[in-house]
């Protein structure tokens, strides 16, 4: 039981990959507080429970700072510490350049930039005997032609990693992130077959990725396994960067 004994809080753990990554991380002992704003976040943590594991849900929009700041009180009164966060949740609009709004360019801001750096600064300070942070960046920073807003959110997310890394190491607070290539969730269920096939074309494995395999790298940044595994983003693409 790689997590045993730690407090693990992952946003948007509803579906997709926060999910494979909360069931993961209870399979090996965690305690997990889990936020999303739907209602089958509370069905994942019902299963963790069936499962004799122990999980808490905070329902709401994590762009909302409020509900940043009742995530971190859920793993204060719960269960009085912190040792892992998995700033996981997400979106991927798309938008051709000249047809992007810029309110729509803000919201997703808020979502996948502003919400990891407010969620890091409360969860460090209630970190008190360390811990690790895990950050979702993606492929996509390296610049996801129609998705160019999504690109510079998850580029701000990888820079913010190394940044954070630096600054939160010296009271031992890990700080890494995930890069995702093409893994198969709701959030790319919908993309092109066209645009599929040439997206799989550029994969040395040959396949599309599953939630559960990004939950075990997950895993290993979550765990002492990495203990000296700092201001990194692992790509878990399949070889796609290479
Ligand atoms: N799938 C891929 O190929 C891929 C590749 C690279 C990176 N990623 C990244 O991996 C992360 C997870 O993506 P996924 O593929 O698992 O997508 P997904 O299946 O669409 O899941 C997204 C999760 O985020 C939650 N969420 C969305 N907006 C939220 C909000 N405002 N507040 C709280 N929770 C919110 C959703 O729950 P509710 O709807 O219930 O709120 C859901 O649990 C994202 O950061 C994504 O950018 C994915």
């Amino acid at each position: 039981m790689l997590l045993q004994g730690r407090v693990a809080l992952v946003t948007g753990a509803s579906k997709g990959i926060g999910r494979a990554i909360a069931e993961r991380f209870a399979h090996e002992g965690a305690a997990l507080v889990l936020n999303a704003r739907s209602d089958s976040v509370d069905g994942v943590a019902e299963g963790i429970r069936a499962a004799g594991g122990s999980a808490t849900v905070v329902r709401g929009d994590i762009a909302d700072a409020a509900v940043v700041k009742q995530c971190i009180q859920a793993c204060r009164s719960t269960h009085g510490r912190l040792d892992v966060l998995v700033n996981n949740a997400g979106a991927m609009p798309q938008a051709m350049l000249g047809m992007i709004s810029l309110a729509d360019a803000r919201a997703l801001f808020e979502l996948n930039v502003i919400a990891t750096i407010n969620l890091t600064q409360f969860a460090a300070r209630a970190m008190k005997s360390g811990g690790s942070i895990i950050n979702i960046s993606s492929i996509a920073r390296a610049g996801l032609p129609g998705a160019s807003v999504y690109s510079a959110t998850k580029g701000a997310v990888a820079s913010f990693t190394l940044a954070a890394a630096k600054e939160l190491g010296p009271r031992g607070i890990r700080v890494n992130a995930l890069a995702p290539g093409f893994i198969d969730t709701d959030l790319t269920r919908d993309t092109k077959a066209e645009v599929r096939q040439r997206t799989l074309a550029g994969i040395r494995l040959g396949r599309i990725g599953s939630a559960t395999e990004v939950a075990g790298s997950a895993l290993f940044l979550a765990s002492d396994l990495s203990s000296y595994v700092t201001g990194q983003v692992l790509g878990v693409d399949g070889g796609m960067m290479v």
